[in-house]
């Protein structure tokens, strides 16, 4: 091979191998589990919305939302001290780490996240209303994977 085919198969060897294996490397970011989760978790947290994974967001927001579950979002949503003590252990154990996903934000929302506002830029505010979507929690309208915590791209139908 001469010096001036190097760069050439370089790129082509990028193209051909790396490239791929970083879109399933981003790919397998978007799936958000909850394997492992305490019983309690699934029982206490997923009865008026979906089970939401602990890696959506930071401890930060987290602690906020476990030490205000009496006054949570307009309902009272309070636990027992044990099971509360069992489902932050778990939480915070799995919470996201990444700078950027991590940070905290108003309310202590997932919904309200920089990452969460850039990844929904294309989505108007009239859509966020409509009846069969009505808040921006509810994951599941539109995303059809939400329940085992896939978010990818190309399980995104937006309802009528
Ligand atoms: C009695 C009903 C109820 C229970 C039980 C409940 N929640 Fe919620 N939760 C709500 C409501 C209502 C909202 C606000 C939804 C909205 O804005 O559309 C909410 C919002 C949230 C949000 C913020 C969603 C966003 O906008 O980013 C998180 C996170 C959350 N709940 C976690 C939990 C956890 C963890 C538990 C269990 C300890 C729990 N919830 C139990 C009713 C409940
Ligand atoms: C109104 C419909 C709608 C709702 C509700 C919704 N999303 Fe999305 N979501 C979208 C759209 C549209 C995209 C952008 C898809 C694209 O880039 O083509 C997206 C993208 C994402 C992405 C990035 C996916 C990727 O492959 O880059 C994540 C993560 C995500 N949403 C999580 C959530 C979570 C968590 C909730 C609930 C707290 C939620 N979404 C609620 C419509 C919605």
């Amino acid at each position: 091979m001469t010096n001036s085919e190097f760069p050439r198969r370089a790129a082509m060897a990028f193209v051909l191998c790396v490239l791929p294996a970083l879109v399933v490397l981003a790919r397998a970011e978007a799936v958000q589990s909850i394997k492992g989760a305490p019983a309690s978790f699934t029982a206490e947290c997923s009865s008026c919305h979906m089970a939401y994974p602990p890696s959506l967001t930071g401890k930060a927001n987290w602690r906020g939302i476990m030490a205000g579950l009496d006054k949570h979002y307009g309902v009272d949503a309070s636990i027992d001290s044990k099971t509360q003590q069992e489902i932050s252990t778990w939480l915070l154990a799995n919470a996201a780490t990444s700078a950027r996903q991590a940070a905290a934000s108003p309310e202590f929302r997932i919904t309200r996240s920089d990452w969460f506002i850039r990844k929904h830029d294309e989505v108007s505010a009239s859509v966020w209303k409509r009846a069969s979507i009505k808040s921006a929690a509810n994951c599941g309208a539109c995303h059809s994977g939400a329940a085992r915590g896939d978010f990818n791209e190309d399980g995104v139908r937006i309802p009528k």
